[in-house]
This record gives C-alpha cells, sequence and structure tokens, in this order.
C-alpha cells in the first residue's frame, strides 16, 4: 500500500516518518511541506538520515490522490478539513491527526474552538481513532480521525469505570501533564527554551478544548451526559503525558475488585499495560516508562476516606497520542497485524 503524509515536516509528521519507513507492509510514496518543499527530509528531521530518501513536495491534491492509497494528515486543527474533505471525495482512505473530525456535533466545534465546522455533514461519517472504543468501527471507514493527546490517556484510564456503572459521572476532575513537543515545531515566544525550561505551567485551567471529545467519549459509553472538569500542565519533558483523573465511587468496591475490571476491560489490548506494584521502581504509569512505544500505562489507588479512585495513565504524546494511534488505526483499516511497525519497547533511561 503506499502511503500519503500532509504535514511530514511537523513533529507528529517526523514520528510518522519514523514508523512508516520500517513498517513491515507499506511505501511512502509521498510527503508534503508548504514551506520544506524541495528539502530532503534528513534536512528536517535528522534522526532518519539513511532511512528515506524522499523530498517534501508541496500539497498538490491531485499528485497525492494519484499517488497513495491512504494519506495521514498532520496539519492545524482548522487547516486540515478542506484537505481532508477533498480527498474523501477522491476516495481516498484517511487518518486525520487534527481535532477537524473528532467531534460529532457541529455544534461543539463553535463551544470549544470557536468556529462553525464548514463540512457538519462529514461528521458522521468519521470514526474517533481509539481502537480500545472502536475497533471494528475504524475496520470499516474510510476516514479516521485520531484523539487528542491528553484526551485519550484520560479516555483509557475512566472507560472501565463508567463501563461498569461504579463512578459519579457529573464529578470526573482531568488533570493532565504534557511535555513540549505536544506543542508543535513552531516557535513562540512561550515555548522558547529561556520561558518553557523548567516549568510547571497551567496552560487552560478551565475549559480546554479536549474536554469536548472526552466528554463525548465517556457519554457514548455511559449511554447518559457525562460531565469533566479538565486542567492541563505543561512541564518540563519533551515527550510524554502523565494524566491523573479523580473519580468518585458510588459506592465503594475494593482494590482487588478494580483490577479484575481493569483486566477484564483490556484483555487482549495490545497497548494497554496495567500498571501497579508495590516493590521496584514501577509502581504507578509513569510518563518516563513508555517514551518511544504505543503504550498507554494506566493504573489506579482508592482513596477509602473519600471514596475516590485516582487513575494514572501515561503515554508518549507523539506515540499514543499521535503518530502511534495513527499507525495503529492503519493498520486495522489496511488488515494487517494491529502492532506491524509498532513493535518498540519503550526507551530507559530518556
Ligand atoms: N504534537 C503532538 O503531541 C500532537 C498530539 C496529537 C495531535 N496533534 C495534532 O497533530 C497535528 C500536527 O501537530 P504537530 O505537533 O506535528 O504540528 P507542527 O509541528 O506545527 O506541524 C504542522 C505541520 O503542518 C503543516 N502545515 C501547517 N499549516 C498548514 C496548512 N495551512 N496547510 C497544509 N499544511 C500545513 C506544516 O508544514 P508547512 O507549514 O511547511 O506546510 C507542518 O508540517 C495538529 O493538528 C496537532 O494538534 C499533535
Amino acid at each position: 500500500m503506499k502511503i500519503g503524509v500532509v504535514g511530514a515536516s511537523g513533529y507528529v509528521g517526523g514520528e510518522l516518518l519514523r514508523l512508516l519507513v520500517v513498517h513491515p507492509k507499506i511505501e511512502i510514496s509521498m510527503i508534503t511541506s508548504r514551506q520544506k518543499a524541495g528539502e530532503y527530509v534528513h534536512r528536517i528531521h535528522p534522526s532518519l538520515k539513511g532511512f528515506i530518501d524522499l523530498t517534501f513536495s508541496p500539497l498538490d491534491m491531485e499528485k497525492l490522490s494519484n499517488s497513495c492509497d491512504l494519506v495521514i494528515t498532520s496539519v492545524p486543527h482548522g487547516k486540515s478539513n478542506k484537505i481532508v474533505k477533498d480527498l474523501y471525495n477522491r476516495g481516498i482512505k484517511i487518518i486525520d491527526l487534527s481535532a477537524d473530525f473528532r467531534l460529532k456535533n457541529p455544534k461543539d466545534y463553535v463551544r470549544w474552538y470557536g468556529w462553525e465546522h464548514p463540512f457538519p455533514e462529514m461528521l458522521s461519517r468519521s470514526v474517533y481513532g481509539v481502537p480500545e472504543l472502536h475497533r471494528e468501527d475504524i475496520r470499516k471507514a474510510q476516514l479516521v480521525s485520531c484523539p487528542g493527546c491528553m484526551a485519550v490517556t484520560s479516555l483509557l484510564a475512566i472507560k472501565p469505570l463508567i463501563q461498569n456503572n461504579l463512578i459519579d459521572i457529573e464529578h470526573i476532575i482531568v488533570d493532565s501533564k504534557i511535555g513540549s513537543s505536544g506543542a508543535g515545531a513552531r516557535a513562540n515566544a512561550g515555548t522558547h527554551h529561556a520561558m518553557r525550561y523548567g516549568v510547571i505551567r497551567p496552560y487552560k485551567p478551565a475549559k480546554h478544548r479536549h474536554t469536548g471529545e472526552i466528554e463525548q467519549e465517556l457519554s457514548l459509553i455511559a449511554k447518559k451526559e457525562v460531565k469533566i472538569s479538565m486542567s492541563p500542565h505543561a512541564v518540563n519533558i519533551v515527550r510524554g503525558i502523565l494524566t491523573t483523573n479523580h473519580t468518585f465511587l458510588k459506592k465503594m468496591v475494593s482494590e482487588l475488585d478494580l483490577w479484575k475490571i481493569y483486566r477484564n476491560s483490556y484483555r487482549g489490548e495490545p497497548f494497554i499495560r496495567l500498571i501497579r506494584d508495590k516493590k521496584g521502581l514501577y509502581k504507578f504509569p509513569d510518563p518516563k516508562f513508555v517514551v518511544g512505544s504505543n503504550f498507554c500505562d494506566v493504573g489506579f489507588d482508592v482513596d477509602e476516606d473519600n471514596q475516590r479512585v485516582v487513575t494514572l495513565s501515561a503515554s508518549d504524546n507523539l506515540m499514543k497520542g499521535a503518530a502511534g494511534s495513527a499507525i495503529q488505526n492503519m493498520n486495522i483499516m489496511l488488515d494487517y497485524e494491529e502492532m506491524d511497525g509498532l513493535k518498540y519497547t519503550p526507551l530507559t533511561p530518556v
């Protein structure tokens, strides 16, 4: 299969190329960047030197659709929808990394992004790209929309609690910490090293845009409206997310029962590891131990005094949070093994 990447000069684009150059079943046929057109990949992504000798092409929709069976779009939200719509109309399979097709209700784009969706009819045609929630729909989809990087960690940690009707669905607190690569390759005054180094910076303590997609997906599981309160923070790492979710039990559940629930929920899932140990270095999920891999590590602790379950989930924002999820979805859409091109052990120490 011939794969194209739109926005291949960005951080997620670079990560997609890192995975695609060693994927056993595909060929990269076209990669685009408007500003780096004509440049060799290794000039922009030096770590790929020796793995790929393509140059970036300008964004030419005709050429893209003639040379690719599937295109992964990795451009900023608000900029992706026209490109995706064009490819969709030409019958190409698409995996979109932006937020432009994640939400199902057009009104949610006004609420969370501040703009009217130009193609509301397309929203019901896209599948939210979390295999642990929608694997069978992804298999049949022409358009898959990958989740927000913090959203997916939160969803995977909370899903078993909602599926088993254990928690108050109106009071869920989601606290995410994310590394600097989450902001993309384009620098600004706040991401400049002198300003970014050493920070623990709340950047949208209320009404962060990922709230919309987490509520949408948890509500589908609960079959009722779920409310979450989300506060993300930028922290002093390059890759990685740790999400801490505070949830409140309707009635007390033992830790052992919770273990059984989480094990049942994720049995056979290739990229979910349950983490809870009393000994050793790895007692709870920690992004340090997933970097470079497609794992989302999930764990929990119980606070009996407050009937609270604290769930924790860690992932690499460029992998399970973006490019890794895209390749996992691609494998499902193309009927490959789900772990093809994704069998990476995490890098440690980093
Ligand atoms: N970084 C993460 O951890 C992460 C995680 C999950 C999802 N995402 C999402 O993935 C997408 C890419 O993120 P990123 O971090 O890789 O961003 P980035 O580093 O800023 O890269 C953006 C890419 O899009 C291209 N681009 C920008 N504006 C464009 C336009 N109007 N038309 C066509 N191409 C355009 C850029 O190249 P040219 O300007 O040269 O064309 C570049 O290749 C975003 O939607 C982001 O929200 C990112």
